[in-house]
């Protein structure tokens, strides 16, 4: 229904500029929220760029606000901006600072809330739930801001979280997205792949996420793009360490770091597995599975010869793999 879809877009555009209002205007917003985002190293105008807001630490200051103002307490449950329990209203989001998330056109679909401690136990950011204009599998943080950006540089950055995504561009890098914490799909992968051919994807220097991350990339083959690699250094993520370098010792680091994602995952495996065959038997079976969906035929025997090399695994038996783990794929 396109006048309901477009009801949920007028209360989540209010509610945006509702939560940069509380932000910019009001003392618990200046003092809690601002100071938080000048403390992360953001400047006035970023934080006016990405439309960054807070939530006020109260029950239901933005639904009263909201329904005063006239949107119907349907639409502010539908997205998701108020709970409603019997009788009683309130907000989802309390005293958390906000990220707008934003479709490729620049419309609000909803909200990233941060918490401001670093209480192990709460959940550090809570998200608007899906709607009938927020689906999560299918948005790319910082899209809006970035097309241009991605399709001129022929190159789009993957990062994990919404402060990488703002840091980077304040450093002066805007081809940048982020799937904001959940594993990638291919609706997002398709919103990149109008824009450009190469994903350059940049993990958080904990390796834990990045061996789980892997199958995701193999997503990335299939639509046929090309892809690379970035690690940051143990502790670091693409935030922090934008935050401590200047422009030019970001985008050399990138530079020397970017690694072709199939000779990375090769070289990983390998180290990880030289001394065990039998796992060494399994990691060659994960490479060219990665290999196999790679569509272009040319690409394929390139890397089946590159892998050969690092993996120490002669040519033959990876394309005798390469032809089981496609059988298996029809
Ligand atoms: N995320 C989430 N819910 C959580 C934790 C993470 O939705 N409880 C998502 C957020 O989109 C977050 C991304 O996953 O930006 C990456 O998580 P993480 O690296 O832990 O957070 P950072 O983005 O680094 O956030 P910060 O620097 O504010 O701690
Ligand atoms: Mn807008
Ligand atoms: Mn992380
Ligand atoms: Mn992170
Ligand atoms: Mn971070």
């Amino acid at each position: 229904q396109a006048n309901e879809r477009e009801s949920l877009y007028l209360v989540s555009e209010f509610a945006s500029s509702y939560f940069q209002n509380i932000l910019h205007k009001t003392n618990q917003g200046k003092a809690i929220g601002l100071s938080y985002f000048k403390e992360r190293g953001f400047t006035e105008e970023t934080i006016k760029k990405f439309h960054l807001g807070y939530s006020l630490d109260d029950w239901q200051a933005f639904t009263d606000e909201a329904l005063k103002k006239g949107y119907k307490l349907e639409y502010l449950e539908k997205t998701g901006l108020t709970i409603v329990r019997e009788d009683k209203r309130f907000d989802r989001f309390k005293g958390r600072v906000m990220f707008p998330i934003r479709s490729m056109s620049g419309r609000v679909l909803g909200f990233g809330g941060r918490i401001l401690t670093n209480d192990k136990k709460a959940a550090k950011y809570l998200n608007s739930p899906e709607s009938d204009i927020y689906h999560k599998s299918k948005v790319l943080y910082g899209i809006f801001h970035a097309k241009q950006s991605i399709a001129k540089e022929d190159n789009c950055y993957l990062v994990e979280g919404y402060t990488d995504v703002i840091q980077f561009h304040q450093r002066g890098i805007k081809n940048v997205v982020s799937s904001s914490g959940t594993a990638l799909t291919p609706d997002q992968i398709r919103l990149i792949n109008r824009l450009t051919k190469n994903i350059t994807v940049l993990f958080d220097g904990d390796a834990a996420g990045i061996r789980a991350s892997l199958r995701g990339i193999d997503l990335i083959l299939e639509q046929g793009m090309n892809v690379k690699i970035c690690t940051f250094p143990e502790g670091e993520d693409p935030d922090s360490f934008a935050k401590q370098n200047t422009l030019e010792e970001l985008t050399l680091y990138l530079e020397e770091h970017a690694q072709d994602f199939i000779q990375y995952k090769a070289s990983m495996l390998f180290e990880a597995s030289k001394n065990d065959p039998i796992k060494k038997a399994e990691t060659v079976r994960d490479i060219v599975n990665s290999i196999s969906k790679i569509p272009d035929r040319i690409k394929r025997e390139i890397y089946i010869q590159e892998c050969s090399k690092i993996m120490q695994i002669s040519e033959d038996v990876l394309y005798s793999t390469l032809a089981q783990s496609s059988k298996k794929d029809l």
